[in-house]
């Protein structure tokens, strides 16, 4: 027997080589909750590594995409969440290329920028030359190197080798996931060396760099009131990510984020259930039950990916229920509107021009973390604006910022974890003995499109690794161990 397995492995090895890449296990049904860059990516991956596996995703918004969504105003389309991606994500930049979407310049309209304490402008950078993200553009600009240099001193170059220094560890994670998945957050983050970075804060990190506390306390603090809506107390490791969006390397698309997790849903041949709430998730002999708001979606499955901040599905419950450690989310107020800003706000003379991108210092003085320009309209001598807060911006607020404003949309965010270094991880794997996985406990590291995926392809490779280790049968991948009855003729039959 193992003479003739042997000759039939070497006779027809190009046969079975390609059924071992294609098909190493059986096929099972895989539910995704999420269709986010998360959901997506993994429902991609999935498909990618093994296309015999059937897979849902259920989505409770009526359209995919989670956190990257079109906003319209006024008719033109922008970003309402996610915007920008590093030339060196290696995923979502390789997604973009597969998709065919085009390169645009990063949604801020240059060329400058003011950082406002709520009182004044701490510091305004207006003569900016050169190509880039607008940070870049700044540091290409003698006069602004000067002025910086003169406030900040050498911080800007030792925040810069901080943040190189991470994405080089960074990037060292993708052939390493190819190998082998990781089953829990803290060994991933350890082998890439980025660990320590979530359990200590952004501002000790930097200081421990070398970086001077002005410049933690206004652009630092400026970067991260963008990206997080917090401020340096986040961890160094969110901090990092988020400052890394401004080094001069990022790229947006014109079709929009949004295309990605839509384009990649499309390729992987999922079935996407949208409109579509999870209630709960009850392990069972055979694998899981899902119980949804659509009496149409099959409810049977091998495996469950959940692909969303669980503090973002209030509905969703598991049983048994899961262990994870409390994790608040930051709620962002994200208000796009058309119109001009009011330099009276600013302590300015009428007719001043206000800086394209105005962000803040962290201050009760100030209502909102960032201003920016998306859009110039130059023959309507208007704007489209994008504007952060954390609280609600209502009529009048707004109205006292912005001297003449029309069609003003409002997107309430629940948009990235409350960060409060030492991190804790929850698990990526609920159910030790089983096929129940969590990919955003991610997001305690850095939420951010990039982690979303590559900890997506992280978890979907930990569950074609667990299921070679076991063998699904009639009764599922339990059936080894209690799927089974035995009758008293000694017959065994599934549990139903
Ligand atoms: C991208 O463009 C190429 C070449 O035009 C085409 O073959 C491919 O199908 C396109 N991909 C998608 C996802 O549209
Ligand atoms: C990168 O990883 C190495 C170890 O692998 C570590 O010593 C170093 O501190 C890490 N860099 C950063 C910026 O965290
Ligand atoms: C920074 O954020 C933390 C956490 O939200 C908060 O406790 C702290 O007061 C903030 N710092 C300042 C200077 O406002
Ligand atoms: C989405 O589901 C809700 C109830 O769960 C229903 O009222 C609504 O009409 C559905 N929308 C669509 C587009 O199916
Ligand atoms: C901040 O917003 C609140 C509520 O919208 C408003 O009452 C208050 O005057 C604003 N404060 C500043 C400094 O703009
Ligand atoms: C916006 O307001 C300006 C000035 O009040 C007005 O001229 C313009 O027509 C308005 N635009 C829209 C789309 O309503």
């Amino acid at each position: 027997m193992a003479i003739s397995k042997a000759c039939s492995i070497v006779a027809f090895a190009p046969l079975l080589l390609l059924n071992l890449l294609v098909a190493p296990t059986a096929a099972v049904k895989v539910a995704i909750i999420g269709s986010g860059v998360a959901g997506s990516s993994a429902a991609y991956f999935l498909n990618k590594e093994d296309p015999t596996h059937e897979v849902h995703v259920f989505e409770q918004h009526e359209y995919v995409g989670g956190r990257v969504k079109d906003v319209y105003l006024a008719g033109d389309r922008f970003e309402a969440g996610a915007t920008i991606v590093h030339r060196l994500n290696k995923h979502m930049m390789g997604f973009a290329k597969m998709l065919n979407l085009t390169e645009a310049e990063p949604v801020y309209v240059g060329p400058s920028l003011g950082i406002w304490n709520g009182h004044e402008f701490v510091l305004r950078l207006d003569s900016v030359v050169g190509s880039g993200a607008w940070w870049a553009r700044f540091l290409d600009s003698w006069v602004t190197r000067m002025r910086m240099l003169w406030r900040y001193g050498l911080s800007p170059i030792w925040e810069q080798q901080y943040v190189t220094a991470m994405l080089a560890n960074f990037t060292t994670i993708y052939d390493k996931i190819a190998v082998t998945p990781y089953a829990s957050m803290e060994a991933l983050l350890s082998d890439m060396g980025l660990y320590a970075p979530t359990q200590r804060q952004l501002a000790e990190e930097l200081l421990a760099h070398g970086v001077d506390p002005l410049f933690i306390n206004e652009i630092c603090v400026a970067i991260s009131r963008i990206n997080y809506g917090q401020n340096t107390t986040i961890s160094g490791l969110a901090g990092g990510v988020s400052m890394a969006g401004g080094d001069g390397n990022t790229v947006g698309f014109a079709q929009g984020l949004q295309r990605i997790p839509e384009g990649l849903l499309a390729l992987s041949g999922a079935t996407v259930h949208l409109n579509t709430t999870v209630l709960s998730v009850t392990t069972t002999p055979k694998g899981y039950k899902l119980e949804t708001t659509n009496p149409q979606a099959p409810n049977l499955f091998d495996a469950v990916l959940v692909a969303t901040p669980l503090e973002n599905a209030p509905n969703l419950h598991f049983n048994p229920a899961v262990k994870v450690p409390p994790r608040k989310m930051q709620t962002t107020h994200a208000t796009f509107l058309r119109g001009n800003l009011n330099p009276a706000f600013f302590g300015q003379p009428s007719g001043t021009d206000l800086p394209k991108l105005i962000a803040t210092t962290e201050s009760p003085a100030v209502n909102f973390s960032s201003i920016g320009v998306i859009r110039a309209y130059p023959d309507r001598g208007d704007f489209a604006f994008k504007v952060f807060s954390r609280e609600k911006l209502d009529d009048a607020a707004l109205d006292q910022i912005f001297r003449q404003r029309n069609e003003t949309v409002r997107v309430e965010w629940s948009a990235y974890p409350h960060y409060s270094a030492p991190e804790i991880f929850a698990p990526i794997k609920f159910d030790e003995k089983g096929l129940l996985y969590y990919i955003n406990s991610y997001e305690n590291a850095a939420s951010a499109t990039e982690c979303a995926a590559l900890f997506a392809e992280n978890v979907v490779r930990l569950l074609l690794h667990d299921l070679s280790a076991r063998k699904v049968n009639a009764c599922g991948w339990r059936g080894e161990e209690q799927a089974f009855d035995v009758t008293d003729s000694g017959q065994k039959t599934c549990v139903s």
